[in-house]
């Protein structure tokens, strides 16, 4: 039975430690008769597989293992080091993490553990490798999911001492000598100057903000720290497991403290937890701007444009089809306000992702539990074991299974990137200069934009190809190198449209600023300037004078750059008061082939509309007319796929065509294609 990730798979985790043994076969029954074909076990499971250090016991596994292949499911293992059990953090407590005001974590919850422990890396290798040999050849495994949640539970930054010293070792390895960390980090500032490795420390407790450069390389640090705590893993399982097992993490959409791209370099294919209403909450400041009311449905279905960002990235990862390893399947029971589900939501979270690109679908969980931290989120079935909303809704997918099959075979072909970097959202985090400037809701003001066009965009990392690709946009390209420029520049020069936004270039990759005029090294890209550049306070805004019927509407505020562009660059927005007055705002400059835009203040997202109605059509990217707000669109292939989160009908026009779709509903359009697919 192969693994095929091109295929359509939906399934469900099972917790066969929360239930009783005599029930696990009527679970795996209902599971398969629900259509369900992929499980995913034991990756909370460390007590039970080593209860106590170096003595195994797989039997009860190998029994789950068992029940479910004999109903013909693939089993997915997770590898259990998200929860060290008791023994392990009380004989090693030095594995548990020490937090930014020098505190130890306690036991008790999960995710405490610290990444770079000597001793929590040996025994997370041994845990990995030991149910990689036990379960290499048992044919109904066919897959790892490492860890759970990297980051998650606040785990994503420790400031131990096993840290402090890999941090140290990380330094050198990046720096080579302290006179190149020392001109880096600036630290002739503040005396900070450091004469031996020894005196580096963690950039926490700190009187007055530490020092910049330092803060983000300890981010990039302790990313690469998840990273090798990864590869530790795969590699003891790829030393034993056969090589069509297949090998991935539960992503979590826009967390943003570790860098997902680097995670997923090491990985099979990518997978996230989706969780939209629970996000609507946690995210919800993270991505809309002040003022930008959350539409009301959202707290029923989640927001789309949360849901599908982090769809879109999480497909970017790999730039291939992807899991959502966890879909909520009912209500959880993490956030403020656990919003009850409506009828509908679950199907439509499911065509959602398969809209997006996901080609396995894993309804989280099988029933609600019992006892323990998660007794109030919701299963496929009710505590009682009666069947639940998800149950019925995920049951009521039969019919469409065909169709839903016949499109995960079909790419998301994007012709848009849209450049996403954690090292710029973390530069920004470091020094926002102005409250409220944050990096996920500049690029969400650019994303939902493009979705409200109807147009699929890819994220992707800065350096990524862009070949096949139409436009680029960068919000703001804020810590920029040379190769990242050129290969801008080339994009430009073949005929791509490079957009970039406000405080670009004005950084170099160590978190120092450029000697150069802004915006640095896109200067040549750009053929503008920029003069001048600033915060305005809330509710103050420069009136703007633009050829593009709109654009001015609201004029820029928030965050106003000046330009001075060369003679044969074009003006398309030019500020009409304030100090600025008479001074470019948004620039386009034409290259052999193609153009480079730069917008020269915070866009509101009708903006970013009226810019992208202008550079599209000329780059050969056709516009859908504006989706009403709830209303999505997506493309696989030759199908189109309208998706309603509110729950009235609504009317889009595809194709020149009004089609209507009911309240969270979906259409599915497939027009008749010349070119065979
Ligand atoms: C996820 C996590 C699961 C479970 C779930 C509840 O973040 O991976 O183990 O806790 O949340 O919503
Ligand atoms: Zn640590």
């Amino acid at each position: 039975m192969s693994f095929d990730l091109s295929r359509f798979h939906l399934g469900c985790p099972y917790y066969p430690e929360h239930w009783p043994e005599a029930r696990w076969a009527e679970d795996a029954r209902w599971m398969r008769g629900l259509g369900l074909t992929v499980t995913r076990m034991a990756e909370f499971a460390w007590a039970l597989l080593e209860p106590s250090e170096d003595r195994f016991d797989f039997a009860w596994l190998d029994r789950a293992v068992d029940v479910f292949a004999a109903e013909g499911f693939q089993i997915l293992l997770g590898t259990p080091t998200a929860a060290p059990p008791m023994w392990l953090a009380r004989r090693y407590p030095d594995i548990l993490p020490v937090d930014d005001l020098g505190r130890r974590r306690n036991v008790g919850g999960r995710r405490h553990y610290c990444p770079n422990s000597p001793t929590y890396r040996t025994l997370s290798r041994r845990i990995a490798r030991a149910m990689g040999m036990r379960y290499a050849s048992h044919p109904a495994v066919v897959g790892w999911q490492i860890d759970n949640e990297f980051g998650g539970s606040g785990s994503a930054r420790c400031y131990c001492e096993h840290c402090v010293a890999a941090f140290r070792t990380w330094l050198i390895e990046r720096y080579r000598s302290l006179d190149a960390l020392n001109l880096a980090w600036g630290t002739v500032f503040w005396a900070q100057h450091y004469d031996d490795w020894s005196q580096i420390g963690a950039p926490i407790l700190t009187n007055n903000a530490a020092n910049p450069a330092q803060v983000l390389d300890y981010a990039r640090f302790m990313s690469d720290s998840f990273v090798r705590f990864q590869r530790l893993q795969i590699e003891a399982l790829r030393e034993v497991v056969p090589a069509d097992h297949k090998v991935t993490t539960n992503f979590m959409g826009l967390f943003t403290p570790l860098d997902s791209f680097a995670l997923a370099r090491d990985l099979d294919w990518a997978s996230w937890d989706s969780y939209p209403t629970g996000n609507v909450y946690r995210w919800g400041s993270q991505t809309r701007n002040p003022g930008d009311p959350v539409p009301a449905y959202a707290f029923d279905v989640g927001d789309p444009l949360i849901t599908g960002l982090a769809h879109d990235l999480t497909r970017g990862l790999k730039r291939a089809p992807f899991w959502v390893m966890e879909q909520q399947a009912g209500h959880i029971n993490w956030e403020s306000v656990n919003t009850l589900i409506r009828p509908g939501t679950i199907r439509l979270w499911t065509w959602h992702a398969l809209a997006h690109g996901a080609n396995g679908i894993v309804y989280f969980r099988e029933r609600a539990a019992l006892p323990a931290q998660e007794q109030y989120h919701s299963g496929l079935l009710k505590h009682d074991g009666t069947p639940d909303l998800g149950f019925y809704e995920v049951a009521a997918l039969a019919p469409e299974r065909a169709l839903m099959e016949a499109i995960a075979a079909q790419p998301v072909r994007a012709s848009i990137a849209l450049r996403y970097s954690y090292d710029d959202l973390w530069a920004l985090q470091i020094a926002p200069h102005r409250k409220d400037f944050i990096y996920q809701r500049l690029i969400f003001v650019w994303y939902a934009a493009l979705r409200r066009l109807g147009v699929d965009v890819d994220l992707v990392p800065p350096g990524a190809d862009l070949a096949g690709y139409r436009v680029v946009i960068a919000p703001t390209a804020h810590l920029m190198d040379v190769d990242e420029a050129e290969a801008l520049d080339a994009f430009a020069r073949a005929g791509g449209a490079v957009i970039v936004g406000v405080r670009s270039g004005a950084k170099q990759t160590d978190n120092a600023f450029t000697d150069q005029p802004l915006p640095g090294l896109l200067r040549g890209l750009i053929g503008a300037r920029v003069l001048h550049w600033g915060a305005l306070p809330d509710g103050e805004r420069f009136s703007l004078a633009s050829p593009l019927v709109t654009l001015g509407d609201g004029g820029a505020g928030f965050w106003v750059e000046a330009l001075e562009p060369s003679p044969d660059v074009t003006v398309l927005a030019t500020y009409r008061d304030g100090p600025w007055a008479g001074l470019a705002a948004l620039t386009e400059q034409t290259h052999e082939h193609g153009r480079a835009l730069y917008v020269g203040w915070y866009p509101s997202q009708a903006q970013v509309e009226t810019i992208l109605r202008r550079v599209l059509p000329m780059q050969g990217v056709p516009l859908d007319p504006e989706l009403p707000a709830g209303l999505v669109l997506c493309r696989r292939g030759p199908y189109t796929i309208l998706l309603n989160f509110t729950d009235r009908a609504l009317t889009a026009s595809v194709a020149g065509e009004p089609v209507q779709v009911a309240g969270r509903d979906v259409v599915i359009r497939r027009p008749p294609y010349k070119e065979s697919e």
